[in-house]
């Protein structure tokens, strides 16, 4: 199958009421655990790669690499996003290298840190939709700041600062005509989220029900899902790591986020911790080793199982066959002539 729409996957997802993972990449051996991840379930999936991804393995590498996946795994439906994207130019560079769905991250001024007022990330990311839509490629957009910095991306803080507002939320899909929608609930990006199991008092999952409630058929988007899980860190400290106590996103908390209208849930520090674990423990347990392939095997193997893991836990998982590929070219006919719908259902509060 070509590399696919994210519009399409979510659309699909939608219809058959489960989310996708949306798992990032930097090199090769990311992108084959989550196909071999993808093959074993049976899973449609995302794969997304961030400025940071891009300047790391250059654009050509992935997009070869992506292209590879594709040609390898005809039976998945696979789509190839762009994380936070920070300004128009960035998008724009992603669709011309081949990119089927890019975010526009307008939440943030294009330094990733500062937040932008709601005029500056309307206006930013409608001019992205009708860049994409033209070219059949999906936009997610983003309405409220996540926290957290580490990764470069976020105003800092809990990420209690700027939660995404309902009728905000309205507002700027209705005029932007997003494909989805990334709500600031609460989560951070990176291992540091929360400092105990959290409760509603820090992740606010009601705000994607209200959302939801108001938007009922906008595929929403849960940003700094990973769930930080404890056996992960335990393997990187037990083999020297120092990774400081700390709790994600727990499966059951985005699982509700599914059942209310989330259909891309975005997970990297957990393939993060499993790659680093393997690593530590190669190191640790066989210090005679030298072979790169003796570390990054069992790296890759780790990725694979977290990621095959949430894959069952988000619903994907056996829904690979359920589609035919729509080419790029269709999706832009559709976008044209509107049997892809860029208008919301709004419902009333
Ligand atoms: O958005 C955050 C992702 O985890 C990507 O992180 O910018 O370090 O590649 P990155
Ligand atoms: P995590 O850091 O929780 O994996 O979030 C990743 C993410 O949101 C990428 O956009
Ligand atoms: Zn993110």
């Amino acid at each position: 199958m070509p590399l696919v729409s994210t519009r399409q996957l979510l659309d699909e997802a939608a219809k058959g009421g489960y989310g996708v993972g949306a798992f990032n990449v930097n090199n090769m051996e990311q992108i084959q655990a989550i196909m071999e991840a993808a093959k074993d379930t049976n899973s449609p999936v995302i794969i997304q790669a961030s400025r940071g991804a891009r300047a790391y393995a250059q654009d050509n590498y992935l997009y070869h690499l992506m292209l590879a996946a594709a040609e390898l795994y005809p039976q998945i439906p696979l789509s190839m996003h762009l994380d936070h994207g920070n300004s128009f130019e960035t998008c724009k560079s992603a669709i011309e290298l081949g990119f089927t769905s890019v975010m526009m991250d307008g939440s943030l001024k294009p330094d990733g840190k500062t937040p932008a007022t709601f005029e500056e990330n309307v206006e930013v990311t409608k001019k992205v939709v009708d860049f994409s839509h033209e070219r059949g490629i999906s936009v997610e957009g983003e309405i409220g700041v996540l926290g957290g910095v580490e990764d470069g991306h976020g105003a800092g803080g809990t990420g209690l600062e700027h939660l995404t507002d309902p009728d905000q939320a309205v507002e700027f899909a209705e005029r932007t005509g997003v494909d989805s929608l990334a709500v600031a609930i609460g989560t951070s990006h990176g291992a540091y989220k929360f400092t105990k199991k959290p409760d509603g008092s820090v992740l606010k999952m009601e705000l994607v029900i209200a959302i939801h409630k108001r938007l009922p058929k906008t595929h929403l988007v849960m940003h700094g899902s990973s769930s930080v899980p404890k056996d992960l860190q335990d393997i990187i400290n037990q083999y020297g790591g120092k990774l400081k106590p700390t709790w994600g996103v727990p499966v059951e908390e985005i699982q509700l986020g599914i059942r209310n209208g989330v259909r891309k849930v975005n997970v990297d520090t957990d393939s993060r911790l499993a790659i680093t674990g393997a690593i530590r423990k190669v190191f640790v347990e066989q210090p005679e080793k030298f072979d790169p392939r003796d570390y990054l095997k069992p790296a890759r193997a780790a990725m694979q199982k977290v990621i095959a893991l949430r894959m069952t836990q988000f619903g994907q998982a056996g829904h690979a066959g359920d589609y035919k590929a729509i080419s790029i070219a269709d999706m832009a006919k559709g976008y044209a002539n509107g049997t892809l719908s860029t208008k919301p259902e709004v419902s009333a509060k």
